[in-house]
Formats: structure tokens, sequence, C-alpha cells
């Protein structure tokens, strides 16, 4: 009997390396205190928007969350080069944790470049194709963001992005970790850990359901109420 079929690029050998980093994404301080209280948080990623959201001071904002995580993305909003090496320059001398956020355009390369040769830390934010995701590893991104969600919103399949995107990283071992943004329920971050991505950015409500399971409820409930039967 022949067996049912499966995707091509879930059939991929992946080599094995330290587990997907999971980041919060948000702009809200107390949130990411309370999933890095469960001690499985690897870093935040804020945006204007989610910062617009919280309405609290920015750079207070980032300095605090670098209390919390070892990675906290900061996003320039200047649209030229010097304008983004500039305020990037900036909030890498917050703190040691930030990561500098800068847009996928020709202008954000060229800073990509710049902070690569001072050392600084980033983030290429708003990645929709694999020649963008080529290019920002090329001019020195430490990572890359494909934002999933809104590729799925379009009616695309956002997570076959992250597919074309691994493969071709197999390819060529690019020194740059593939960050699946915009995710916006589990199957997403499910479906990240299968193709091997190396993190994935998930808004406080669906990272609040990735603990659950109803079998692990009733399950629970099914020892406490046999353990209530036998003890003395
Ligand atoms: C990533 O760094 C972005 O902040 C984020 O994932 C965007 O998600 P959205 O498409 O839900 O706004």
């Amino acid at each position: 009997m022949d067996s049912p079929a499966i995707p091509e690029h879930t059939v991929r050998v992946i080599p094995f390396r330290s587990p997907m980093k999971l980041f919060l994404d948000t702009a809200n301080v107390a949130h990411v205190a309370e999933i890095a209280s469960w001690g499985v948080l690897d870093g935040v990623t804020t945006n204007p928007s989610l910062v617009a959201k919280e309405g609290k001071d920015f750079k207070q904002t980032v300095l605090e969350m670098c209390k919390l995580v070892p990675c906290v993305s900061a996003q320039v909003t200047a649209a030229d080069a010097p304008g983004m090496m500039e305020q990037g320059e900036e909030y890498a001398g917050w703190h040691k944790h930030v990561v500098v956020k800068v847009p996928m355009t020709t202008e954000g390369l060229k800073a990509l470049t710049h902070f690569k040769s001072k050392g600084i830390k980033t983030n290429t934010t708003l990645v929709f194709s694999v020649t963008q995701a080529i290019l920002a590893a090329k001019a020195g991104a430490t990572i890359i963001s494909p934002f999933v969600g809104r590729i799925d919103d379009t009616g695309e399949n956002g997570m076959a992005l992250i597919a074309d995107i691994m493969r071709a990283w197999e390819h060529y071992g690019f020194d740059c970790e593939v960050l699946v943004a915009s995710t916006r329920n589990t199957e997403h971050i499910t479906e990240a850990a299968r193709l091997g991505a190396h993190i994935c950015t998930i808004p406080y409500a669906v990272f609040k359901e990735l603990p659950q399971h109803p079998l692990t409820d009733t399950g629970l409930k099914k020892f406490q109420d046999d353990w209530e039967k036998v003890k003395k």
C-alpha cells in the first residue's frame, strides 16, 4: 500500500543543533517578565507598532527587557542608511543585549554592512522573499525575520517561505539565524520546529497556549483524584 504523501520539505535531513529559540513579540515588560519566569524565553522582538500600543518610553522599555532576556530587538525608524546607523549605534550603546532591527530595504542593507563592521548585532525585519533573505544575510545580518502571518493574510503560505529559506541555508551555511516572525498560532511554531528554523517570535496570547493540552489537564485531574482515594 502506498504511504500517504508527505510534503517534500518535511523529509529533509536537518543537522542536529541547539533547540529552537523562543522569543516573545511584544513591548509589554510585564508579559516578558511573566514568560521569562518559566525559564524558556530566549529573547524579545519589539517593533514601532508594539511600542506605540504600550505607550511607554522606548529606551526605558528596552532597558527593562534587557534585564530579563539576553536578546532584545529594537527597531530603527530612520529611512536612510546614515540615520539608521546613527540610531542603531545609539541603541547598541544602551545595553549589550540590544539587537538593532533594520528594515529590508537597500538603505537597510547599507546599514547592516556598517553594523557588521562595528560588531553590532542586527535583525533584518520585513523579509518576504528568499532573495531578500539572501541579500540581508550577505550584508551581515545576525538574524533575518520573514513574516509568515502577513504572507498567510494575502492567501499565500507563509511557512512555505521558511521552508525555501531553510533549504537555501543548507546549501550555503549562512552565519545568520532565521527567525519566524508574524506568527499567529501554535501550528506556526510546530511547523517552524519541523523545518529547523533557528528562532520563533511569538505573540503573548499564542505563547500562553504553548504549554496547554487538554489531555494533560484530564490526566492530571485523574492522578489527583486517584491520589485522594488512597492518601492517608
Ligand atoms: C517581528 O519582529 C515583528 O515584530 C512581528 O512578528 C510582526 O507581527 P505582525 O505581523 O503580527 O504585526
